[in-house]
């Protein structure tokens, strides 16, 4: 599907975004092992989470969808062998985070996706849960699909050769079946939802420095309000930050600041933003996000704050483009191995569109100008179709997105939600 999308007035107004979708993913998993009933409100009801929940009824986990509120009934970790193969469709959280189950399991297994997915690399996740004591085959050693042998897991102690979220999550959940303390060695800090979640279900989990330990249990069915996803509100953020005069408010958007890297890049190229926290506590938090537009400048990202912008960084290389002065983007390669290579698709939408553009293998430099407008294609991966869509927003000319119907991935209603937006 093509979406033309054109110059835009200042973007105004009060939205909402669909709910997280890496909180989606662990609420859905961490019920399925519960025990008794655990419900989740905000349940991000697009492609991928929607994956994770085919792939636990495959493994004969009860789910009733009441409308607002998704009902899981817990296996109080025992799930049944699947009687097919499991499809985590285009979603890397979904397969990762099966990974670090299906090892705990008395039974083989076996889960592939699509095309993208199949040339993700796993050897990430099979490598530590080998460790633990599961056998993980893998098409030429890394890419899926996987068959995974599970039961009679020990504890480890593993430091992540990178710093993913995913990762650390499947050893997590493998360490719930596993014999003995699992401790997990961060050198750089990731999203923390699956610790937060754990906690919140009873299990002990604590954080010392950059060490997580968990010790096995297991998690009791709690109700988790998943909270508006901000890698999703990100795009309208960066769009108002980038367009003059505008003034946009997100509410009921998670917090976390393990995930609110985005915040900080737009106030460095001095977007003028605001949070208020209005639900806090142990569990995530949650709030009320405000950005007026302002003349963007250039900003460089690069260490520790990549991976709390990962997810992000699309939408602001493209606000770069249209920024004043020069954008550094290192310590990102990750970016590489995504839905899709997204620093070689993304400097060649970008040059299409009239940016100048410097690959590197590990981030990008772009020198802020005009952007002209022209087709881009997104290759399949629905947060750089989102992206180029809102460069059509400050662009001098439409943008077409090709391949816009894969936002159905993680924000099914976006573009409708843009349009509410513009000149409200
Ligand atoms: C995610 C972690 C990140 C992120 C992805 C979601 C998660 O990936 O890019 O969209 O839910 O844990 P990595 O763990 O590969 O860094």
């Amino acid at each position: 599907m093509d979406v033309t999308v054109r110059p835009s007035a200042p973007i105004r107004g009060r939205a909402r975004v669909p709910g997280d979708k890496s909180i989606s993913h662990r609420a859905a998993i961490i019920g399925a092992l519960a025990s008794g009933v655990t419900r989740l409100r905000g349940f991000l009801h697009a492609d991928d989470c929607r994956r994770t929940l085919d792939c636990l009824r495959v493994l004969g986990v009860r789910i009733e969808d009441a409308g607002a509120e998704l009902v899981i009934h817990g296996t109080t970790g025992c799930l049944s062998p699947p009687p097919s193969i499991l499809d985590a469709g285009n979603s890397g959280t979904t397969m990762r985070l099966l990974c670090g189950v299906l090892a705990g399991q008395p039974f083989t297994a076996a889960i592939d996706g699509d095309a993208s997915l199949r040339q993700r690399p796993m050897d990430r996740v099979a490598e530590p849960l080998r460790q633990m004591g599961a056998g993980v085959e893998a098409r030429e050693g890394k890419f899926p699909p996987l068959r995974i042998n599970g039961g009679d897991l020990h504890g480890i102690t593993y430091q992540l050769p990178v710093p993913s979220a995913q990762v650390k999550s499947a050893i997590l959940l493998a360490g719930l079946f596993a014999r003995g303390d699992t401790v997990i060695i961060e050198p750089v800090p990731t999203r923390d939802h699956t610790e937060r979640l754990l906690a919140g279900c009873g299990v002990p989990i604590s954080r010392e420095g950059s060490r997580v330990r968990l010790t096995p249990a297991v998690p009791q069915g709690v109700t988790v309000e998943v909270p508006g996803d901000i890698s999703s509100a990100a795009f309208l953020l960066a769009a108002a930050a980038a367009i003059e005069d505008s003034d946009l408010v997100v509410e009921d958007v998670g917090l976390n600041p393990t995930r609110t890297g985005v915040l900080d890049v737009l106030r460095a190229m001095g977007a003028a933003v605001t949070t208020e926290t209005v639900r806090g506590g142990p569990g995530e938090p949650v709030g009320t996000i405000s950005v007026r537009g302002r003349r963007l400048r250039g900003t460089t990202v690069a260490g520790e704050l990549v991976p709390r912008v990962i997810d992000e960084l699309p939408v602001l290389c493209v606000v770069a483009a249209a920024a004043e002065g020069r954008t550094v983007i290192r310590d990102a390669a990750e970016l590489r191995v995504k839905e899709s290579d997204r620093i070689g698709v993304l400097a060649r939408g970008l040059r299409v569109l009239g940016a100048s553009v410097v690959e590197h293998p590990d981030g990008m430099e772009i020198q802020g100008g005009r952007l002209r407008g022209g087709t881009v294609d997104a290759e399949g991966d629905h947060r750089l179709a989102m992206a180029f869509a809102v460069a059509g927003l400050f662009a001098e000319g439409p943008v077409t997105v090709r391949g816009a119907e894969s936002v159905q991935i993680s924000f099914p209603g976006f573009f409708a939600t843009l349009g509410t937006l513009q000149g409200a």
